[in-house]
């Protein structure tokens, strides 16, 4: 089924300069870009993304991270794209994620308290419409 989902390269992909990397998997993979923005994340902003994640241990450092720096907001469509650019993004940790992943291939434990995995995708039909909200209003 054609359908959206919502991608944010994180403030850790952005500043080592992985965006075009990321965009490009994207395309190579079919789906097709309809909204790409650089964005300050706002307080606002963030609370609504990561609502199912308030009161976590990592929450905080989470937000803060997100905080750090721009992110780029994508808006990407194709058959199956949420599922499917869960799979090129890789499983959370990214020391662990698959090679051949965005994840796997470019991230690493950096020591931290937050997980820096570079990219967000929404994981379900719902989400990817309530994270579009968030990110492009109006779309
Ligand atoms: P994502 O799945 O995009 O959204 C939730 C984020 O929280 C996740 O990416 C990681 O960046 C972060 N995260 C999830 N679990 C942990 C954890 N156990 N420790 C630190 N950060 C985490």
């Amino acid at each position: 089924m054609t359908e959206r989902t919502l991608i944010l390269v994180k403030p850790d992909g952005v500043a080592r300069g992985l965006s075009g990397e990321v965009l490009a998997r994207i395309e190579r993979k079919g789906y097709v870009l309809e909204g790409v923005e650089l964005v300050n994340a706002t307080a606002e902003q963030l609370a609504a993304h990561y609502a199912e994640h308030e009161g976590k241990p990592f929450y905080q450092p989470l937000v803060d991270f997100m905080s750090s720096g721009p992110v780029l907001a994508v808006i990407a469509s194709g058959d199956g794209v949420i599922a499917g650019f869960r799979s090129l993004a890789g499983t959370t940790d990214p020391t662990t994620a698959a090679p051949g992943t965005i994840r796997g291939d470019l991230g690493r434990d950096w020591g931290e308290k937050v997980q820096k995995n570079i990219v967000h995708g929404s994981d379900s039909v719902e989400s990817a419409e309530r994270e579009i909200a968030i990110w492009f209003p109006g779309r």
